[in-house]
């Protein structure tokens, strides 16, 4: 990656007696970021940012995203433009490659996919080891992380036909790799992938069909498991993505870093969330309740899952998208009519006029629609974040590349404000009287 950050001033900051000029940077769009770099070696101060809440960790020129208006935007492209017109092998090219394919480059990756979608038969043994009721997030951490004992052919980052060869399996095979989880969990062979089928087409065939009888893909369900891969494709620094790229800056090889994503991933604040926003929808259960559960919202009795995000302080961009998508499936599979659609639809335009919600800027987030659209899909809820996982991966090799070819990348190493007991002498067993041993250590 070429760096393209611009000066754009510098701030003056005044400790005591000392002041330090600290440059100022400007991006493309969005806000200004203050170099604090060579704070410390100056200053022999660090800054205190838990969460991240206030520190760009990198320069990226993948996903911008504008949480005040709304706007998330892949390579300059804004997400609902892409989810109406592209799909996600296409979206796959722009997020790795930074520009839309021409005509003969998509023919050329997608059949570059298509030939690497298989797994080595070896690795099968891998599912054969884990229990049947397995979290199917634990057998993808696991079995993520044991490509990287298969394709040693691929493990130098230094290498960049290695990195993009890394790549290439790594989307094209988390499909198989998710789907063989799935068919474990339920007792049912796995299924081989079909390289005449589209990525999303072949993913629904690897998880529903069964060797008794023919399936054939609903083109419905097929366009809509596409749009759910390519509203989860990326979102820039979340929480995994970080993940992924501090496992990388130490060297680590891909597998083994997007395998971290995943464990990453799987944490109920990020990949969860959907799934509990369906249970809450469920325990609602009709349109009756909803101003009962409003108000205890309101009174901070609950939560209202599938509403507010850390960065989106208006709609949620992918959420719309999601909500047409989710209608498509139900009339689809015939329930148009469903009760828990419409209890999230109702309780959608109560919150959305309610002060409480409106003053908090809360709108509806992605996950509010995208449990039940799962659901009718056919999908257990353990299932969700693997699917989750399953579109992220190319997200993460997207930002995982970027930075192992970022010339000011570094070993990512944050400090600490360090407030346990000062330096103190070893006792020996038999002199010490009480145990004050810390229970959280
Ligand atoms: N329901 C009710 N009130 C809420 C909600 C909610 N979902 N979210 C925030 N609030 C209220 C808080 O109680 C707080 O009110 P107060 O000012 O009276 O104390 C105010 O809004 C600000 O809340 P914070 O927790 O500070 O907001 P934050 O940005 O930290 O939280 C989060 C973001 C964690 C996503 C939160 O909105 C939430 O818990 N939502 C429900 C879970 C969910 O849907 N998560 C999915 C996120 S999207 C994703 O991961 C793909």
């Amino acid at each position: 990656m070429e760096n393209k950050i611009q000066a754009n001033g510098e701030a003056k900051l005044t400790i005591g007696d000392a002041t330090y000029d600290l440059p100022i940077y400007k991006g493309e769009i969005g806000p200004d970021v203050l170099d604090i770099r060579k704070l410390y070696a100056q200053s022999d101060m660090f800054t205190f940012d838990p969460g991240f809440t206030s520190t760009a960790s990198c320069e990226s020129q993948i996903t911008y995203i504008d949480g005040d208006k709304g706007v998330l935007l892949h390579r300059g492209y804004p997400i609902d433009q892409l989810a109406e017109e592209s799909n996600f092998v296409e979206l796959c090219y722009l997020l790795l490659k930074g520009e839309l394919p021409t005509a003969g480059e998509y023919a050329e990756f997608k059949s570059r996919i298509n030939q690497h979608t298989m797994v080595h038969d070896q690795l099968s043994n891998f599912f054969r080891g884990f229990r049947r009721d397995a979290h199917p997030m634990a057998i993808m951490v696991g079995v993520v992380g044991a490509l990287s004992a298969f394709y040693h052919d691929s493990l130098d980052i230094n290498d960049p036909k290695q990195r993009e060869i890394a790549s290439i399996r790594l989307i094209a095979k988390i499909p198989t790799i998710a789907a063989m989880a799935y068919k474990y969990s339920i007792g049912q062979p796995f299924v081989s992938p079909r390289n005449d089928l589209d990525y999303s087409a072949n993913f629904l065939r690897m998880c529903f069909a069964v060797p008794a009888e023919d399936y054939v893909v609903n083109p419905v369900m097929a366009r809509a498991m596409d749009r759910i891969f390519m509203l989860h494709a990326d979102h820039e620094q979340n929480a995994s993505t970080s993940t992924v790229r501090l496992a990388g800056s130490s060297g680590a090889n891909p597998f083994a870093c997007i395998a971290a994503g995943i464990a990453c991933l799987w944490g109920p604040a990020h990949g969860g969330a959907n799934e509990a926003a369906l249970n809450m929808l469920n325990e609602i259960g009709s349109v009756d309740n909803i101003p009962e559960f409003v108000e205890g919202v309101k009174s901070k009795k609950y939560r209202l899952m599938g509403f507010g995000h850390r960065v989106y302080k208006n709609y949620d961009p992918r959420a719309k998208v999601m909500q047409k998508t989710c209608h498509e499936v139900l009339n689809e599979v015939g329930s148009g009519e469903d009760k828990i659609l419409q209890v999230a639809m109702e309780l959608e335009k109560v919150a959305l006029n309610d002060p409480y919600f409106v003053e908090r800027k809360l709108y509806p987030n992605i996950d509010f629609y995208s449990g039940i659209t799962l659901k009718a899909m056919g999908f257990p809820t353990e299932m969700f974040t693997v699917l989750f996982a399953l579109a992220r991966t190319v997200g993460w090799i997207a930002q995982w590349d970027e930075m192992t070819t970022d010339p000011s990348q570094k070993i990512g190493r944050p400090r600490q404000i360090y407030t346990g007991h000062g330096q103190r002498d070893y006792v020996s067993l038999s002199e010490r009287k009480t145990g004050k041993a810390l229970t959280n250590a």
